[in-house]
């Protein structure tokens, strides 16, 4: 089984994808996260991609559907995949077509998350990580228990991600409403969409994604 989480900056897709990969056995695919890997590194690609991450907007389409294409040369043709936060655009939604069937895959869910904007500006700029195990928390929702402290690991040491500030988030909501809502009637028209309730407890979200997956 093959799925698409789809909804903007902070509104669950890497928290969903992380409890969907443990409860089903599937891989999490989220370009996000590659290009966060490839920015650290000091090369052409790393330098485009760090710029235009640290901007709020969007890599370009070949970049990221190759990162996608190498993923699923790594895998197992029985593994499902989650995609988080790929395609954004309607040229990487043609690319995935042609990705999925050069590997003999197809799409079997689109997962909407249905979230409201002003409360994704809270969710995003009050996050942060743990610096080792990368256990997430945030400064209102999800402190650690022991101040200072994560709860996972016992590191003391915390990052947050450099795109996670008011101004690049309003720019990247910006970048998902022009570019990457409007490629969901391509979905649509095939019947596999499935608009979830983004705003609810993240159980309650799993619940109803569990739902659709069966
Ligand atoms: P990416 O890393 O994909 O970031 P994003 O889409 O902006 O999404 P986030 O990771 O911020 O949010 P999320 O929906 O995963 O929410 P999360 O689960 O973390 O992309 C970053 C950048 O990389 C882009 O701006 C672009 O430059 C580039 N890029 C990536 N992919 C690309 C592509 N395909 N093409 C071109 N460029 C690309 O949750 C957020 C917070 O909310 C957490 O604190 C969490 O605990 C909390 N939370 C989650 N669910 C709930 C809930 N139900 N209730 C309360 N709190 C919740």
């Amino acid at each position: 089984m093959d799925i698409i989480l789809l909804g903007p900056p902070g509104a669950g897709k890497g928290t969903q994808a992380s409890l969907l990969e443990t409860a089903y056995g599937m891989v999490q695919l989220s370009t996000g996260d590659m290009l966060r890997a490839a920015r650290t590194a000091d090369t052409p690609l790393g330098n485009e991609v760090r710029e235009v991450m640290d901007s709020g907007q969007l890599v370009s389409d070949e970049i990221v559907s190759r990162l996608i294409d190498d993923a699923l040369r790594g895998l197992d043709a029985g593994t499902g995949v989650i995609f988080d936060g790929y395609p954004r655009t309607a040229a990487q939604a043609v690319s995935l077509d042609a990705i999925l069937a050069g590997h003999g895959r197809k799409l079997d869910h689109v997962i909407e998350l249905a979230v409201e904007e002003d409360a994704l500006v809270d969710r995003i700029t009050g996050r942060y990580t743990c610096a080792k195990c990368n256990a997430g928390y945030h400064d209102r929702h999800k402190l650690p228990t022991v101040a200072g402290v994560c709860d996972a690991c016992g590191s003391t040491e915390f990052k947050r991600r450099p795109d996670d500030t008011q101004e690049t988030v309003r720019t990247r909501m910006a970048e998902y409403r022009g570019k990457t809502a409007p490629i969901l009637p391509i979905y649509d028209e095939r019947g596999i969409v499935t608009r979830v309730d983004g705003m609810a407890e993240i159980d309650d979200v799993t619940a109803a994604i569990k739902a659709v997956l069966g």
